[in-house]
């Protein structure tokens, strides 16, 4: 696919191009801090999965920079918005339009809150932002980036010494200084076999809700990408367990077509006693203090297992699945809020859209510094181009 059949199919892929976001995922976080204002008070953030990078640009900018975008952005544009309008210059205008072309005043004073010169960004203080990706980043400003694997054990004491360089302990890990956010975008290489996608999307998942727990402080934020497969309301009763706030959230952004959304937990709230650790990570064995017996002999489990005839082991976990189940709150089972989000009048990722005829095609702001293919690009320009068959029919024109 050429470079402009894919601005014109990828909105957003266009638009990253143009405002200077190394991807266009910067929109998926973007539009979810419009919905539940993810940075408010925030000023210590693992960024996980986080190559090429848009999401600690994101980061860097809001944090660092103090720039307004997604909800502080969208608050303050309302507010000049009122200011506008109260000022009387609005009003002024559809008087002397007669009050016909209100779609006019409307446009003229978008047109005026845009051109408003922002109040001095504000950077925050305190600001830590560690990113941890397989893939090399290029730097960022003021964020601290680590190649690492988020599912091996080592790179956990990896991630609190570049948190606090200064201070960390290995020999007392858990008294570093917790953060109060952790994001998570991670993806596999998919291979189109959903099942198998799913899979493995779900252990990076777990890793990094396993990292989060590591880290985050009593109130903190964990947001994480997540492919909707058959099992995820078990993910998020389990997520439940951890967090006061779970929520299911699809971006604009991110294209209808795909299963992919993004979990928001809010209100970190571990049980009393729970002690997080990667040697003995959640989903591997009991850490989760039990709940007292109950001495109603329904609430007793009776796991049994028996082989089938086929030969496969069948275990039934005892009295899981009695019709509380179906109980939404309260119950075992629990569903969780699944919002929409992005303003309903940004670009829609599944859409194709008209390009303007002067348009220019943009390189990427950041092209990958090692992606996994280089080594397969060089072989096929070693071998004279697409697949070596460039350089047959070369051979042949010149023969
Ligand atoms: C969709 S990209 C992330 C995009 C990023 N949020 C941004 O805004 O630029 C998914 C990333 O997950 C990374 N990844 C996949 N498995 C990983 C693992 N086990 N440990 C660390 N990173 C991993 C990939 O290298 C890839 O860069």
């Amino acid at each position: 696919m050429g470079k402009s059949s894919k601005d014109k199919r990828d909105a957003y892929y266009r638009l990253a191009k143009e405002e200077g976001w190394r991807a266009r995922s910067a929109y998926k976080l973007l539009q979810l801090d419009e919905e539940f204002n993810l940075f408010e008070g925030v000023t210590r953030v693992v960024d996980l999965c986080a190559a090429p990078g848009s999401w600690s640009q994101v980061l860097s900018r809001v944090l660092i920079k103090g720039e307004k975008f997604g909800r502080a952005g969208w608050q303050d544009k309302q507010k000049n918005m009122r200011d506008y309008v109260l000022g009387g210059s609005g009003e002024k205008k559809e008087k002397e339009d007669g009050g016909k072309q209100e779609v006019g005043v409307e446009g003229e004073v978008e047109k005026k809150v845009e051109e408003k010169p922002d109040e001095k960004p504000k950077p925050r203080e305190g600001v830590r932002i560690v990113a941890i990706d397989l893939q090399p980043m290029s730097p960022l400003e003021g964020v601290t980036t680590m190649r690492a694997d988020i599912t091996h054990p080592s790179t956990i004491p990896l991630m609190l010494k570049a948190l606090d360089p200064d201070t960390y302990d290995p020999t007392h890990p858990t008294r570093s200084s917790p953060v109060d956010l952790v994001i998570s975008d991670g993806a596999p290489d998919v291979t189109g076999l959903h099942d198998l996608d799913i899979y493995v999307q779900s252990q990076l998942l777990w890793a990094a809700l396993n990292l989060a727990l590591c880290v985050l402080k009593p109130g903190g934020k964990f947001v994480a990408k997540i492919f909707r497969g058959k099992d995820v309301d078990l993910l998020f009763a389990q997520l439940k367990i951890v967090f006061e706030r779970v929520r299911v959230a699809k971006p604009r952004s991110s294209r209808a077509s795909s299963i992919e959304a993004f979990v928001v937990c809010e209100g970190f709230c571990p049980p009393e006693g729970f002690m997080a650790s990667l040697e003995r990570p959640l989903g591997a064995g009991t850490v989760l203090p039990q709940p007292p017996k109950s001495d109603d002999a329904k609430s007793e489990k009776k796991v049994t297992s028996r082989v089938r005839e086929d030969g496969a082991i069948e275990i039934d976990l005892g009295d899981e699945t009695d019709d509380e189940d179906d109980v939404e709150e309260g119950g075992r089972r629990w569903i969780a809020p699944f919002l929409a989000c992005g303003d309903l009048s940004a670009y829609d990722s599944d859409a194709t859209y008209h390009l303007p005829k002067d348009r220019v095609s943009l390189d990427p702001v950041q092209p990958p510094t090692a992606p996994p293919y280089k080594r397969a690009l060089e072989m096929r320009k070693l071998a004279g181009g697409a697949y070596g068959k460039t350089k047959g029919r070369a051979e042949k024109a010149a023969s």
